[in-house]
């Protein structure tokens, strides 16, 4: 029988202490692991069960084609459990995840971005009109601003003091909530409305309250042309005729936030930092946005045309990918990358190393858009947005969103490092984002 004990090697530091390098120098660490262990090595956190950790592809596709039942993502993901509620897309796994998924992809195919393209240009050039220019800015809180508008406009389909109050709430509850210790259930206690999780407790109370109503609202007037995600997911029917509930709407628009606005947000303050640092790529992306673009102003339709753009947003979330893995609950004992593995534990393609292979991506650490250019890389070899069955639902809203608004600034804008920056890579929540938000210095661009 294998057990726990029999597990792959992997680093012998107290749990605590791999959790605390894991949080705060996730970078060193893995690379450490890589470099000792090799292809696979397990990790012992304070949190939940003994993790095994892969970077060769042939296991990583053994992870993201074997049977959901037998690995589990639901069962893996519960840390997250106590701040998005307990019918999220995230913690489900078998029928009902498999039910729910069907319900939300259709409002994130890949045509319905266009319909979002017009508002996500908007939302960025209202941001840059804020931006003070010739003095550092964070740009990483910037493009934070700019994802929480997008969602909740294009996902909530809120729009004047609607949309005020939700974002002002969700600011308050999101400050609180990216504290990594708080994945640590102990932490997990109300001691009243001035004690850290109770303060979290009382703002979720009061976003509830404005999501009910919302959902209330949508239920009560069926509007066909709505075309946000939540009147789509409202108006959804599973193959039973059922709709969802009013707490499973409210816990999945909690995930759709919570998953898919910080994460981009990242992901953009990342492409700016690997972009102003190499002149070269600069140039080649303002050259492309010259020949499509031109005198603008950027439509939805360009954004198909911007190949070096996609490819360097892809190479950005290889060398930066926000998630540095995922993770999947084994239900039985399973033989993964040549490694009997017990039924209990919990099996993850490393994503930050698996992108940092040199036998798949020559000369990882560089960061080269050419890469990406007119080829397709496997899903087990690049997989910033996981894989499977539980691929990132979000995934092409992501890309695009990232596309308009780098292709916005840029048109608009002269942006630099700020002068002395150094970045260090740390973790926000569970995201790996780079330190201080990233300060850039920003001028007009001349006509
Ligand atoms: C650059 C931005 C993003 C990155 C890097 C990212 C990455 C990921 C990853 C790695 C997973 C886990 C997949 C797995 O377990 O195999 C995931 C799941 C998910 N993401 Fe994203 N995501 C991004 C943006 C978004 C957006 C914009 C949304 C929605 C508005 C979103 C919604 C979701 C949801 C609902 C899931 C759960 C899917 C499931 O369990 O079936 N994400 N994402």
């Amino acid at each position: 029988m294998t057990t726990t004990a029999s597990l792959p090697p992997g680093p012998t530091l107290h749990p605590i202490h791999q959790g605390l390098r894991f949080a705060f120098r996730a970078a060193s660490f893995f690379e450490e692991c890589a470099h000792r262990y090799g292809d696979c090595f397990t990790l012992r956190l304070p949190v939940g069960v003994p993790v095994v950790m892969f970077t060769a592809p042939d296991a990583v596709r053994e992870i993201f084609t074997g049977d959901e039942e037998d690995l589990r993502a639901g069962a893996a993901n519960v840390v997250l459990r106590p701040l998005l509620g307990p019918n999220s897309l995230l913690f489900l796994d078998g029928a009902r995840h498999a039910r729910e998924r069907r319900l939300m992809l259709p409002p994130f195919h890949g045509e319905r971005m266009l319909a979002y393209g017009d508002a996500m240009r908007t939302i960025t050039d209202r941001a840059i009109e804020r931006w003070p220019l010739g003095r550092p800015l964070a740009i990483q809180p910037e493009m934070q601003a700019i994802t929480l508008d997008v969602i909740l406009r294009t996902v909530f389909g809120l729009e004047g003091e609607e949309l005020g109050r939700l974002r002002d709430l969700l600011r308050r509850w999101i400050g609180l909530g990216t504290n990594p210790l708080w994945l640590w259930p102990r932490l997990q206690v109300d001691l009243g409305a001035l004690s850290p999780w109770g303060r979290l407790l009382r703002i979720r109370r009061e976003i509830d309250t404005l999501l009910f109503a919302a959902i209330a609202q949508r239920r009560a007037a069926a509007a066909p042309e709505r075309a946000d995600v939540l009147s789509l997911l409202v108006a959804a029917r599973d193959e039973d005729g059922a709709p969802m509930s009013d707490e499973e709407l409210r816990d999945e628009m909690m995930t759709l936030l919570v998953a898919g606005h910080e994460t981009t947000a990242t992901a953009l303050a990342w492409a700016f930092h690997h972009v102003l640092a190499d002149p070269d790529i600069l140039a080649a992306l303002r050259e492309e946005l010259g020949l499509v673009v031109g005198a603008g102003p950027l439509s939805p339709t360009h954004i198909g045309k911007l190949t070096y753009l996609d490819a360097t947003v892809k190479e950005t979330l290889r060398l930066s990918p926000v998630l540095s893995e995922v993770g999947r609950r084994l239900e039985r004992p399973m033989r993964i990358g040549g490694q009997e593995l017990p039924a209990g534990i919990a099996v993850g393609p490393c994503i930050y190393l698996v992108h940092r292979r040199p036998d798949l991506w020559p000369d990882p650490e560089r960061f080269d858009p050419t890469r990406f250019l007119g080829t397709r890389p496997s899903p087990y070899e690049f997989l910033p947005f996981g894989g499977g069955v539980r691929r990132c639902i979000g995934m092409a809203f992501a890309l695009y969103e990232m596309k308009v608004v780098l292709a916005q600034v840029l048109l608009r804008l002269e942006l630099r490092l700020a002068p002395g920056y150094r970045m260090k890579l740390v973790r926000r929540s569970i995201t790996l984002a780079p330190s201080r938000g990233m300060p850039v210095i920003a001028a007009p661009r001349a006509a």
